[in-house]
């Protein structure tokens, strides 16, 4: 056998080739998520403010009446083809979860799992060039990280911040009456499936990379200045996934049943999602997360199947999803507006319902 010249060689299969899922899209179920956390024992430490329990975005540790330390890890496959978009992404998504506990990075570590042996370090140079602009904008860096060889590429961050204890913003303090506002328009999981199929060309993309590269910092800044009762951040579960967190975090804080009524005209999408899931293209994500949620939700009987799945799209590097008193509604959307977040929409309110959890979509 000859060496084949360089020129000869077959093409490198596409980055989102080479996972079966891309993205937050990869996330293990809830339903399954659960069963196998509820071996892990419930946590005594006092100091450990918010644990695996309430589903929150990030752990929190206070270690002093002053200083609350906030840890998150968010790591993926390709969702998309572009390695430097790929790092920005997986940064934004992962710093993400500390911005919507209204706390602020200060040390990121990187995980890498990547194909050494086939696809070589270039690649690999982009995906964290993409990270660390990413985490420039966050004014922090990448301190560390650790990596491995797997055939299957993944890449993420575990990201540290700090707040003050009482500023913390966790999924529990929703009450009923309180508006929910989302800062992303929805649709990653179906628009990154459908160029993955061939279904969409992949320049039909750019508004999503730039979406979800973009970080939730200028939203989280806003939610602070203002005082929000909840948030979290819209990815992998989906916005009735996610929106089901706050709402059962928020019952059982509050000890009464809360829900929430999401009208579906006000949901921002991003262009040619609804399209194409009317074509009936959705990632696996998605249907486990409409199945998971169903239970809890009721569609109007006009929302078509699409537009309930779309509901429960599995977003990667989505907004803040916040629950603020109504009376706060308007000097939030200023604050929101003043720092350039370009959707604010008001998607919803919550309820006092019999059911925790229970959602309406009308
Ligand atoms: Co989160
Ligand atoms: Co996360
Ligand atoms: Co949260």
């Amino acid at each position: 056998m000859t060496n084949t010249p360089e020129a000869q060689r077959p093409p490198l299969p596409r980055l989102t080739e080479l996972s079966a899922t891309a993205g937050c899209a990869a996330k293990i179920g809830q339903a399954d998520l659960h069963r196998a956390l509820s071996h892990l024992p419930q946590h005594a430490d006092p100091r450990l403010v918010v644990g695996h329990a309430t589903s929150d975005d990030a752990a929190v540790y206070q270690l002093s009446d002053d200083i609350a330390l906030v840890e998150t890890v968010d790591i993926f496959t390709p969702i998309v083809d572009n390695p430097y978009d790929y790092g920005r992404i997986a940064a934004a998504n992962a710093l993400s979860d500390v911005y919507a506990m209204g706390a602020r990075p200060i040390s990121a570590l990187s995980f890498i799992a990547w194909p050494m042996a086939e696809r070589g370090p270039e690649e690999l140079g982009e995906i964290l060039r993409g990270a660390a602009d990413v985490c420039k904008l966050a004014e922090i860096v990448i301190a560390g990280g650790h990596s491995i060889v797997d055939k299957e590429p993944k890449f993420g961050l575990f990201v540290t911040g700090l707040s003050h204890p009482k500023a913390i913003v966790t999924n529990a303090g929703g009450r009923p009456g309180d508006v929910l506002v989302l800062t992303k328009p929805i649709g990653t999981g179906v628009l990154t499936t459908a160029v993955k199929r061939g279904a969409m060309a992949p320049e039909d993309l750019r508004q999503a990379i730039e979406s979800m590269a973009s970080l939730n910092r200028a939203a989280c800044a806003a939610m602070l200045a203002v005082g929000v009762q909840a948030c979290t951040d819209v990815t992998g579960f989906g916005l009735l996934g996610h929106l089901g967190n706050v709402l059962r975090a928020s019952s059982i804080a509050r000890g009464q049943a809360i829900g929430a009524r999401l009208h579906i005209d006000e949901i921002p999408w991003l262009d040619h999602a609804v399209d194409m899931a009317a074509d009936n293209i959705c990632p696996g994500g998605s249907r486990r997360n409409l199945e998971y949620a169903a239970p809890n939700v009721s569609f109007s009987a006009s929302i078509p199947t699409h537009m309930q799945l779309l509901m429960a799209d599995a977003q990667t590097s989505g907004g803040l999803l916040i629950a603020v008193a109504p009376k706060k509604l308007d000097a939030l959307l200023m604050e929101l507006s003043q720092r350039d977040v370009a959707v604010r929409a008001v998607i919803g309110e919550l309820l006092a319902v019999d059911d925790p959890g229970a959602i309406a979509v009308v």
